[in-house]
Parts: structure tokens; C-alpha cells; sequence
């Protein structure tokens, strides 16, 4: 494990890490576009130059590993120079529509001309002009103008899906992401480019403009979407009930745990939400008697499961659980089953059409929690 400094703090890291993680452990946050822990090295942004002794010039820290005895500096004059400089170069075409730009609040652009640009720019002739509002597949729009090129997308394409719609077109300033002739960007995993896009270039069609990301909370959550169960992010907006038709659920982004889905999930988890507050939901219980379906309160229906309980035979009773309920649910349902006496209890109902699956993260299995039931003894035959 070599062992190196990173501003004056010693650390030791496992060999083959690269200096934007090593700073990373030791609290030091290394600007870069094109780096992700998730994709190839492309080496294409040069921002996050940073100083290593004895060497003449400053040096990419997402290609250079981490090796004993190194010594690194990431705030010297020198570096702090050459980051302003790769922002102006990377900002010299921007359009600078960051009041009409979705990504504004989450972009790396703005966030890091705030943190180490703040030059006054120099370029004065007119911008290179490129398509804006592109439709690339059902979930993802481009502005090629806010592009910034630093490949991620392509590489999730290359690397990840291995779909590879998309390219880098066209040469020097002129260069811009695009789809190669007769494809678009479809497959089942699309819009994780959205999410490693830094900038608004790539946006999400069902997100965009719905509200904005300042407005937004954060909880972290599962996925129920599959056996999967990748970890998420979900975002809310309850401080702008006016926005987005009064939807409480805004998006659902992808939380990194390289066990479970790395930084990835898949597009029907992603716009999977839509039942959370679709207007056809039961909310509250409701008793069908004769032909009638009415209201009933919580305790009205606990009661009259309770009686129907009491007066059956409990080997006369059989009890499907749902796999889309959490363990401690479930849990619950088993004490109260185990108290009335009941045994004949299960969970495994055929879906009406088998799920689809595949070799990345998608399960066939399309309930959260089929585990959990299964552990909890709830897998008995009620046929
Ligand atoms: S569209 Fe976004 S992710 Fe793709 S190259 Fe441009 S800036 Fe990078
Ligand atoms: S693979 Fe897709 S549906 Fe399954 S848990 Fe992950 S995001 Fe959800
Ligand atoms: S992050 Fe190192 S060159 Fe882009």
C-alpha cells in the first residue's frame, strides 16, 4: 500500500488508487469533469491538475496512481492558475443560459467557475452555435452548446451498456456528442447518462423544468422496482406544492453502493414512481358490501378483519402476503397470523407475464422484498 502526502496530510492508500480518490480520503476535493469512479479514464477535461514534487509541470490526478513517497500539492499558484484557465477554455463557447438551464443549481460548471474560476472573460468574438433541445431517446434531451465533452456519457454507452449510441462528432470547436446514424439512445439503462452529464447538456425529459433542484429534499430509499433493489435517492418537492401538478415525488436518482447497483439503476426503476401520487390510489380503506363499495375508517376495517378472524376456523384461512412489503410489515403480519393460529400463508403469486431480466442489474423477479417474506416464513402453499 503505498504510502504518500496530499497537502501535508499522510495517507496510505491501496495500490493502483488515483489521486482524486487519494485526496478524497483525506478531505481534499480535487475539481474534475471527466473522471467517474465508474468509467475508463479518459484524461480529457485537465481539470484537476494538481502539483506533484520533483515533476516540471502540473499533473493530471485522474491518470496518475497514487505511488509511496509522492508528495502533492492541489492548491499552489500554479494549479490554481491553470484551473481558471481550463474553466475560461471550457466556458469559452458556453451559451450561458443558466437562468433557462434545468441543470442550474446541480451544475458543475457553475459550481466550480464559483469555486475556482471567477476570471473575467476574455473572449469576444461570437460563439460557436450548436443544436439546442435535441430529443436523443424517450428520457434524454441534449443541448450541444452547454456540452462540455468530456466523453462520460459515451463511455457509459461503450462501457457500461455496451449499446455505444452515442459519439464525438465533427473536429476542434466544432466537435459535439451525437447519435450514430439510425440509432437513438434507448436502451434499458438511458438516463444514468443524465445523472453523470456535468453540466446541462444532457437533462431529463420527465424532470426537466418541472421544478426546481433548490426546492428539492433528498431521502434515501430501495428500489422496489425489482429483486434488485438498488439503492436511490428520492427526491421530493413538498416547499413548491404549486409546481409539477402538486406531485410530491419530483425523481428518483441512483445512490452509489458498489455492492448493489455501483452508481447505475435502471429506467424502469427511475420512472417507476408515478403510483406514489397517482390520483387512482387507495388511500383509505373501503368495505364492498352486496354490490356497494363505501369508505371505511381504519378502525372499521380492522375491526371487521379482526371478527372475520374470530369467527373462521384458522385452518379454514389462507393469507397471501405481499413481497412488496417491508420486513418489519411482514414481520408484524407473521405475529398476528401466528396468534389467530393460521399456517396456510404465502407470497409467490405468478406474475401475469414473465419479467424481463438481464446479465447487469435488472431481476426477473419484479418484487422488492421476495427475500424477506421468504426468510420471515411466510413461503407456505396457500392453493
Ligand atoms: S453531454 Fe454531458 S456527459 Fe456527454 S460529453 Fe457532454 S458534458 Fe460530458
Ligand atoms: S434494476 Fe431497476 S427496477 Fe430493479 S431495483 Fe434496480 S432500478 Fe429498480
Ligand atoms: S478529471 Fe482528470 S482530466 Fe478530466
Amino acid at each position: 500500500m503505498p504510502k504518500l502526502t496530499i497537502n501535508g496530510k499522510e495517507i496510505e492508500v491501496p495500490a493502483g488508487t488515483n489521486l482524486i480518490e487519494a485526496a478524497r480520503r483525506v478531505g481534499v476535493e480535487i475539481p474534475h469533469y471527466c473522471y467517474h469512479p465508474g468509467l475508463s479514464i479518459a484524461g480529457q477535461c485537465r481539470l484537476c491538475m494538481v502539483d506533484i514534487e520533483k515533476a516540471p509541470r502540473p499533473t493530471i490526478a485522474c491518470n496518475t496512481q497514487a505511488v509511496d513517497g509522492m508528495v502533492v500539492w492541489t492548491e499552489t499558484d500554479r494549479v490554481k492558475e491553470t484551473r481558471r484557465s481550463v474553466m475560461e477554455f471550457h466556458l469559452i463557447n458556453h451559451p450561458l443560459d443558466c437562468p433557462v438551464c434545468d441543470q442550474a443549481g446541480e451544475c458543475w460548471l457553475q459550481i466550480y467557475y464559483m469555486k475556482h474560476g471567477l476570471y473575467d472573460p476574455r473572449m469576444t468574438d461570437e460563439k460557436v452555435h450548436k443544436p439546442k433541445a435535441v430529443p436523443l431517446g424517450p428520457h434524454v434531451m441534449l443541448d450541444a452548446e452547454r456540452c462540455i465533452l468530456c466523453s462520460r456519457c459515451v463511455r457509459f454507452c461503450d462501457e457500461i451498456t455496451r449499446t455505444g449510441e452515442l459519439g464525438i462528432f465533427n473536429r476542434g470547436d466544432h466537435s459535439q456528442i451525437g447519435l450514430f446514424p439510425g440509432t437513438e439512445l434507448a436502451n434499458k439503462y438511458s438516463a444514468n447518462v443524465v445523472d453523470i452529464c456535468p453540466v446541462g447538456a444532457l437533462t431529463d425529459r420527465d424532470f426537466r423544468f418541472q421544478v426546481r433542484v433548490w426546492y428539492l429534499d433528498s431521502t434515501k430509499s430501495i428500489c422496489p422496482g425489482c429483486a434488485r433493489g438498488c439503492n436511490i435517492e428520492v427526491h421530493t418537492n413538498r416547499r413548491r406544492p404549486h409546481h409539477a401538478e402538486g406531485r410530491r415525488v419530483a425523481r428518483l436518482k441512483p445512490r452509489p453502493n458498489p455492492d448493489v447497483n455501483g452508481w447505475w439503476i435502471c429506467d424502469a426503476g427511475r420512472y417507476g414512481y408515478g403510483a406514489v401520487d397517482d390520483k387512482s390510489r387507495l388511500l383509505a380503506p373501503s368495505r364492498r358490501e352486496g354490490g356497494a363499495v363505501t369508505d371505511a375508517t381504519w378502525d372499521e376495517a380492522i375491526a371487521a378483519v379482526a371478527g372475520v378472524l374470530a369467527r373462521v376456523a384458522p385452518d379454514e384461512v389462507g393469507v397471501i402476503a405481499s413481497p412488496q412489503m417491508a420486513n418489519e410489515d411482514l414481520f408484524a403480519l407473521r405475529r398476528v397470523l401466528e396468534r389467530r393460529g393460521i399456517r396456510r400463508v404465502g407470497f409467490r403469486v405468478p406474475p401475469r407475464a414473465p419479467g424481463d431480466e438481464d446479465d447487469f442489474l435488472i431481476r426477473a423477479d419484479k418484487h422488492p422484498n421476495s427475500l424477506g417474506a421468504s426468510l420471515l416464513g411466510l413461503d407456505g402453499d396457500v392453493a
